[in-house]
């Protein structure tokens, strides 16, 4: 069953619970979190980015989105991604498959950010789509910031209140020292509990963590034994996932724990059968291995047994 972004989230602000959001880019990944959320009772948000739009196509996505909520009973939301580019989001909100979407203004100057994640909130609200804006620069792939630049790009509690009062937007995606990718820091993760805390004091929608992935060491172990090169990689840890759920954040965003067990099933699978050319036998142990890490997230999120 398709259901609103806001309607879930809002479940879970009240009960103190993060609902896990995973990007799929094709029908394995599709799979392996629809059957996780089945065995663990999970309302469960899948979204695609513009990079997995352009890879898989729009309407494909859909197509496959649309029949996995048509036959499960769990609540599904069906979600855009970091749409930074403006006309997109507009055509995923005419399109009419998504039940929510994400405009990323935070690149963008504050004044252009706010009139343009309003005008999408406007054309959104319009056709019960939920709105997730951001605000405050959550760092890229490759991107190593400075501590200064870091603090600068961090989501300012004071503009938070005035950028929900003037956007309107359900849920709002915060940066507190996360990152995007696997290799997130150099050191031991440092997020800004207190700034989150400030935050979630001073505005009551729904807040979201982009850049949650916490690179499990055992599948990051099986990735690196079979010649994966991701050595230095290093995510969140569970225990800072927990208390930023504690702290406000209903949404946690996965990605690239889903890309790296993908990556493990495939390379063991592969090292230890190489007379298999069957892609169904190839992909099996992968999908495996992203169900279980789809049902531990959902465990840590709290959102197992919600649905
Ligand atoms: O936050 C971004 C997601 O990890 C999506 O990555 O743009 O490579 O599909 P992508
Ligand atoms: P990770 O790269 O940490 O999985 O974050 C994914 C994300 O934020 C998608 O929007
Ligand atoms: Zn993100």
């Amino acid at each position: 069953m398709l259901i609103s972004l806001s309607i879930i989230l809002t479940k879970a602000q009240k009960g103190r619970y993060a609902v896990g959001a995973f990007n799929i880019n094709n029908l394995e990944t599709l799979q392996a979190v629809m059957s996780a959320a089945e065995s663990e009772r999970s309302p469960i948000i899948l979204q695609t980015s513009e990079g997995a739009i352009e890879y898989a196509g729009m309407e494909e996505l859909a197509a496959l989105v649309h029949l996995a909520a048509r036959k499960t009973k769990l609540p599904v939301v069906f979600h855009l991604d970091h749409g930074k580019n403006f006309n997109l989001v507009i055509t995923a909100i005419k399109s009419g498959f998504y039940t929510s979407v994400m405009f990323d203004g935070s690149s963008l100057p504050y004044k252009e950010n706010v009139q343009k994640t309003k005008t999408i909130v406007r054309l959104a609200h319009a056709k019960k789509i939920s709105v997730e804006a951001e605000l405050g620069l959550i760092a890229g792939k490759e991107d190593f910031i400075s501590v200064s630049e870091r603090e600068a790009a961090m989501t300012q509690p004071s503009q938070a209140v005035d950028f929900i009062k003037q956007t309107g937007c359900d849920a709002l995606a915060v940066a507190i020292g996360t990152r995007h990718g696997a290799f997130k820091m150099k050191k031991e993760s440092n997020l800004d509990f207190e700034r989150l805390k400030d935050i979630a004091e001073a505005i009551s929608v729904p807040l979201v963590l982009h850049g949650a992935s916490g690179v499990p060491a055992r599948i990051k172990a099986q990735c690196t034994k079979y010649g994966c090169e991701i050595a230095s990689a290093k995510g969140i840890p569970d225990s800072q996932i927990k208390k930023a759920i504690t702290l406000g954040i209903c949404k946690v965003n996965i990605d690239t724990d889903m890309r790296i067990a993908f990556d493990a099933g495939i390379r063991k699978f592969l090292k230890e059968k190489p007379g298999v050319i069957d892609p169904r036998e190839i992909l099996k142990p992968a999908k495996d291995l992203m169900t279980a890490v789809a049902c531990h997230k959902m465990r840590l999120f709290g959102c197992s047994g919600k649905a």
